[in-house]
């Protein structure tokens, strides 16, 4: 096999087969394959696209380039969630607690933050004491206990898609929704999960802006997942204004407290507990869709869900004390950010509210960078939300970077009108 055959069959519009696949993957991975070559084949494919088995071929090929976690060993049907990324996006904080509650294994491992969207690991790593690393032994054990762990990716999982990836941002080749699909998908996969709900953002916040397009990426997404042998569902779920309130590592983590005792935002709670319902059944410990969503919704409000946080943060480390205050999970420094203007709130663009709290510092912009813990926003309205001139609109919490220009960045952000709107949140289910 030759990679300039291979990259002439692709600039030609020809469908490769899993062995060709295989080829140019594992040879790219060990560095047979120059960058200048697969940069070629990128921009081929960014061209002439894949269809939905070459792009399921390259997931696989990506998937076996690294380490496959085993979670043999637990018992029963083990569950995960990815979300393409969005502001304010603190669902597996809550989602994971709240399902182990009800008897699911929830054995998750989660990335940091990028850009504007936040990682589920550094918000963890806000409560003082929580361990991110373990050993798969471990891990594997806590789950089998207590129902849960949440960690940090160990191993080396799908190191093709990294080298791709890498690649595809500097050969503006990023946007090519077969591409994202299996570079999303080797990862997951690679995860060890028998059950997958994907949370696929739409809107200006999102990776993808359209609702076409992320319903081409849901799908696409769903079938890998499946012809993989994994149950698979996605949901559509807007990003045009933040998830919830609060926006920031610590302060995703005290609004994830609030809703695991039941006194979470809606917009949060109706997400969680639509992945949530999903998953429950396909754990097979429920039938009954609307049953199971009723079923979370008990168990946010009655404790279960925050006792099984407590256990979780317990077992890996974490300070309690700052569970139950907190508070000071969060800067005491802060400055408030307030309405010019009366009316209704028409738009918020989570874009802008996302790059507001990178430049606080919640955020980084490059891999290397660290993130503050104890800054970023609180939202006090939302679109539909009616403001007089002078209201708060949200409260910056601030080390000392970035104040002037966040603030600016939610003013800009926020657009007050004269008629009330209101924008979906759940747009589709793909099963
Ligand atoms: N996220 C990923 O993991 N891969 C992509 O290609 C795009 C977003």
């Amino acid at each position: 096999m030759h990679i300039v055959d291979l990259i002439a069959k692709k600039r030609d519009g020809f469908q490769l087969t899993q062995e060709e696949i295989n080829y140019l993957i594992q040879s790219y991975t060990k560095g047979n394959i120059p960058d200048y070559q697969m940069s070629a084949f990128l921009m081929a494919t960014y061209f002439q696209k894949m269809n939905d088995e070459e792009a399921t071929y390259l997931a696989l090929s990506m998937r076996d380039s690294g380490d496959v976690i085993d979670l043999k060993d637990i018992p029963g049907i083990k569950v995960d969630k990815h979300s393409t990324g969005g502001v304010g996006d603190k669902v597996t904080l809550v989602l994971g607690p709240l399902l182990a509650s009800l008897g699911v294994k929830f054995a998750k491992m989660s990335g940091r933050g990028l850009g504007h969207t936040g990682g589920t690991i550094d918000k963890l790593e806000s409560i003082p004491g929580y361990k991110v690393e373990l050993k798969i032994e471990d891990f594997i054990n806590q789950v089998n206990t207590i129902g849960i762990a949440v960690v940090g990716q160990s191993g080396d999982v799908a190191p093709a898609d990294k080298k791709l990836y890498a690649l595809r941002d500097v050969t503006a080749t990023v946007d090519v929704i077969p591409l994202i699909a299996s570079s999303i998908m080797s990862k997951k996969l690679a995860s060890g999960a028998d059950a997958i709900v994907l949370d696929v953002k739409v809107g200006r916040g999102a990776f993808m802006k359209t609702e076409e397009e992320a319903v081409k990426l849901a799908e696409l997404m769903v079938s890998i997942g499946r012809l993989a042998g994994k149950k698979m569902t996605a949901i559509l779920t807007g990003m045009d204004e933040p998830l919830g309130h609060k926006i920031g590592n610590g302060l995703e983590v005290y609004e994830a407290i609030e809703t695991l005792q039941g006194k979470g935002p809606q917009d949060l709670v109706d997400v969680t507990v639509e992945i949530g319902a999903h998953l429950l059944c396909d754990a097979e410990l429920e039938t009954d869709f609307n049953r199971a969503k009723q079923r979370l919704i008990e168990a946010l409000n009655n404790g279960k869900a925050y006792q099984k946080f407590l256990e979780l943060v317990k077992a890996q480390g974490g300070d309690l004390n700052a569970i139950k205050h907190p508070e000071s999970l969060i800067s005491k420094k802060t400055v408030s950010v307030k309405a010019d203007q009366e009316g209704y709130i028409v738009d918020m663009n989570a874009l802008d509210i996302g790059k507001a709290a990178m430049r606080l510092g919640a955020g980084r912009e490059k891999k290397e960078d660290d993130v503050l813990l104890d800054v970023g926003l609180d939202l006090h309205k939302k679109i539909g939300s009616y403001v007089k001139k002078g209201d708060v609109l949200a409260t910056l919490y601030v080390q000392n970077k970035g104040i002037e220009e966040a603030a600016s960045l939610v003013l800009k952000a926020i657009t007050i009108g004269s008629k009330k709107v209101e924008r979906p949140l759940i747009y589709k289910t793909i099963k």
